[in-house]
């Protein structure tokens, strides 16, 4: 299997820093499709309706099988940029291309089975954990059989005994979990985490990011990653892109934090620290 590996095209003037800065360095015949990329974001940009400017051209490719962390101060944009790669929030045409395709050319409900989400609270749907597991292959009129469930129950950290538990019975760690499971068991190849484990303990914030530590191993899962955590970012992401009033102003490797050049980076690394 091809590897994928970072390397940052170094832009010196700040303002350029928002330009395409990771490119995957790749293996043979994935190179060829699409240069490995899931996702290639374009001067992505956004402005509220009363006219005040959200997101001010985003550029960015995301390599497949990669965890990228986001990170910035609230109100920088960063759900709207998670937002839009399931259009959550429609961007414009031309903006946001799944494997080179423009995901406005793509059926809203299978680019959504495709690029699940998770947010920071989860909400479970009536009915067993069994149920809130075979709900999305059940809307596709498939049936997972007990064994695919106890499987998905496996690979989101919970054991057998959970199959038959109700929403109001788990922990919001637990719930946090089931919600993943959910969301696999749609086969996602991208998963968006908008601070999943923002309302968790840390032993269940523990159990998320081995989960998504796997599943990046086991599965190539591609995963985009928001989280308030630096500590967080730094023991699970492969990339980080530091997101300030609607701009990507850095992209570093997580271990190289401390080299961000941005004011505001370092301000709100000083901070979180
Ligand atoms: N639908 C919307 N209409 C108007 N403003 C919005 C909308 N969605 C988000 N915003 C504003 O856009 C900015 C970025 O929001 P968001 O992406 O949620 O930031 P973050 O996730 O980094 O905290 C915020 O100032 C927020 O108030
Ligand atoms: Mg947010």
């Amino acid at each position: 299997m091809a590897m994928a590996s970072i390397c940052q095209v170094q832009s010196s003037p700040l303002s350029e820093a928002q330009e395409c800065l990771l490119q995957v360095v790749d293996g043979e015949e994935e190179a060829a499709a699409n240069n490995g990329l899931k996702f290639q974001i374009r001067d992505l940009r956004k402005v509220s309706d009363a006219g005040v400017p959200i997101l001010n051209g985003i550029n960015v490719d995301i390599p497949k099988g990669m965890v990228v962390g986001i990170i910035g101060p609230s109100g920088s944009g960063k759900s709207t940029v998670l937002r839009a790669l399931n259009r959550l929030w429609e961007p414009p045409r031309g903006t946001v291309f799944l494997h080179g395709r423009d995901i406005l050319d793509l059926d809203v409900l299978s680019l959504r089975r495709k690029v699940g989400m998770l947010f920071q609270l989860p909400a479970i749907f009536e009915g067993t954990v069994a149920d809130n597991i075979r709900y999305g292959p059940q809307l596709r009129g498939q049936k997972l059989s007990d064994k695919e469930v106890y499987r998905l129950l496996t690979l989101a950290d919970l054991d057998s005994s959970f199959y038959n538990k109700t929403g109001n019975e788990l922990s919001v760690g637990q719930a946090q979990r089931v919600a993943l499971a959910r969301t696999l068991a749609n086969e996602p190849e991208v998963l968006l985490l908008d601070e999943p484990t923002s309302a968790l303990d840390p032993i269940s914030t523990q159990n998320i990011e081995d989960c998504i530590v796997k599943l990046k191993k086991q599965k190539g899962m591609t995963v985009v990653m928001v989280s308030h955590s630096i500590k967080q970012i730094q023991r699970i992401a492969d990339v980080v892109c530091l997101l300030v009033n609607g701009e990507i102003v850095e992209i570093l490797k997580p271990d190289l934090l401390s080299e961000a050049k941005h004011p505001m980076a370092l301000k709100f690394l000083e901070l979180s620290s």
